[in-house]
């Protein structure tokens, strides 16, 4: 018997108003996680229409209280993390370690959004006129429709989620059918932790309900998290009905290796950067750029130690590799290998194609070869796309200008790693390599929740979530100017002599 999943809209669980899908593991396609709504503007209407009316009480809750409700979240998330973590898994591959990291995550952003409810600090400044005072703060938005990727699917919906609910606003979140059970399981961690009926909506589907939420006009502001190419889309329709929008978008980030560095803690971090969520990160590492007097040698010992990946179900203990997302995703991976054999030119050096079609395990799933790529230029197609599979380019370069210029070589700016142990080297990459992250002897992956994240380029609009920057997107300022004086006092006039 098959589980059939709903949509939670004001605070209950209820059917959509179209067909439904299915959602399966990954691992195993014969494993029907369950059916979902395939939501429609109809079911996105009605999930609107509770947050705009939940938002007239929560965004007059003192914001500290707030914040006990996103404390208590994080207390459950922790209570859960297990059965939760098991659940990611079952539903989007990776191995339980990389689940309860992804858990953890989300309960590191909830202690954090619950902390800032205490601060969400503005800023005063002294009036130019006597007997005046200037204050600004921040204000909630209203309704703000959350639309994320599956790779990540507590972490990264926790970093828009919960700092927008601490500043006061009210969600229509659509969780990415491939993740969907793991956007319910936050609808019942945050029910459980006392959130009122309406503040937070779960409607899902595909692009109908996306497209639905961002042309919703009482969704005030549009978080997104996946691919570029829909990010701008987003953009484009939202920018015309004069929405805010953040968008966190595609990535094809390199980690240099200098020959001073530790090689082993560079491989180390390669082969985590590289394979860690079978590549399917916005951050992992996808190009490896290497000086060409430890090139060989490099690649020799990391292929030795990727093809030793351990490849399995997620849920299998000792699992290091899981499977790629969907049948789609595979042949994304595919037809890029056949790409940089046939078109770049590039050698395939390890893997190359689908895993284990013969084995009773692993032919149940979607599984991949840890895959690299030698001989690889910044002109080829697999050094600049977004493949988001478990697929290295590796480019060899004789000087760190040349690294850093390779590097930059892309449409992308997210995430970039650099192992030396030259300080010189590190403070120079640092300010010259053109991304909204950079690592010194660490991985491209790892961003933690109180950072800004977020990139340059084709990967992002501006905005950072993480941190105390994801405030700026879920607040609008509100200036306020109070004259004590008595007298009218004109600004930029009467304070001034001729
Ligand atoms: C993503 O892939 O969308 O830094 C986010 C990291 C993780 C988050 C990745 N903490 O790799």
């Amino acid at each position: 018997m098959s589980n059939t999943f709903k949509n939670y809209i004001n605070g209950s669980w209820v059917d959509g108003s179209g067909d439904t899908f299915e959602n399966r593991n990954p691992a195993d396609t014969d494993d029907l996680i369950g059916t979902f709504p395939s939501s429609t503007a109809e079911d996105v209407a009605r999930a609107t229409e509770a947050a705009r009316e939940a938002y007239r009480s929560w965004r007059l809750v003192p914001a500290p209280k707030r914040g006990d409700i996103l404390r208590k979240a994080g207390d459950i998330l922790a209570r859960r993390k297990d059965e939760l973590a098991r659940a990611m898994t079952r539903e989007m591959g990776k191995p339980v370690f990389e689940t309860k990291g992804d858990v953890q995550e989300a309960i590191d952003t909830a202690y954090y959004s619950a902390t800032e409810t205490r601060r969400l600090f503005g800023y005063n400044a002294p009036s130019e006129m006597p007997d005046k005072m200037n204050l600004s703060f921040r204000m909630p938005i209203g309704v703000c429709g959350i639309i994320t990727a599956w790779n990540f699917p507590m972490a990264v919906p926790s970093w828009k989620i919960l700092p927008a609910l601490a500043c006061g606003n009210t969600l229509v979140y659509k969780p990415s059918e491939d993740a969907p059970h793991s956007g319910n399981l936050m609808a019942e961690v945050l029910e459980e932790a006392g959130l009122p009926k309406g503040v937070f909506n779960v409607v899902h589907g595909a692009a109908e309900a996306g497209n639905a939420i961002v042309e919703h006009p009482d969704i005030k502001v549009i978080g997104f998290t996946g691919s570029t190419e829909t990010g701008k889309a987003i953009a484009a329709k939202a920018g015309g009905m004069n929405k805010q929008v953040s968008l966190e978008m595609g990535g094809k980030n390199a980690q240099i290796v200098m020959p001073d560095a530790d090689m082993d803690l560079a491989l180390d971090g390669v082969l985590w950067g590289a394979f860690g969520t079978t590549g399917q990160r916005c951050t992992a590492t996808s190009r490896l750029i290497l000086h060409e007097d430890i090139h060989d040698d490099f690649v020799n010992r990391l292929i030795e130690k990727a093809s030793a990946l351990k490849l399995g179900p997620g849920l299998e203990e000792g699992t290091e590799m899981g499977p790629v997302i969907n049948e789609k995703a595979l042949d994304k991976v595919t037809e890029y290998v056949r790409i940089g054999r046939e078109v770049d030119g590039a050698t395939c050096i390890l893997g190359g194609d689908r895993a284990g079609e013969e084995d009773a395990t692993l032919g149940r799933g979607h599984f991949f070869l840890p895959t690299i790529f030698i001989d690889v230029n910044r002109n080829m197609r697999i050094a600049r796309e977004e493949i988001f599979g478990p697929v290295l380019s590796v480019l060899k370069i004789g000087s760190l200008t040349e690294a850093i210029e390779v590097l930059n070589d892309t449409p992308y700016g997210l995430s970039s790693s650099l192992y030396t142990k030259n300080v010189n080297d590190a403070f120079r990459a640092i300010r010259d390599i053109e991304a909204g992250i950079t690592y010194i002897n660490v991985p491209t992956i790892g961003a933690e929740a109180h950072m800004p994240f977020g990139g340059v380029k084709g990967t992002g609009n501006g905005h950072r979530e993480g941190g105390w920057t994801v405030f700026d997107i879920f607040t609008e300022w509100k200036t306020v100017y109070i004259d004590y004086s008595g007298s009218l006092q004109r600004a930029q006039i009467d304070n001034y002599d001729e």
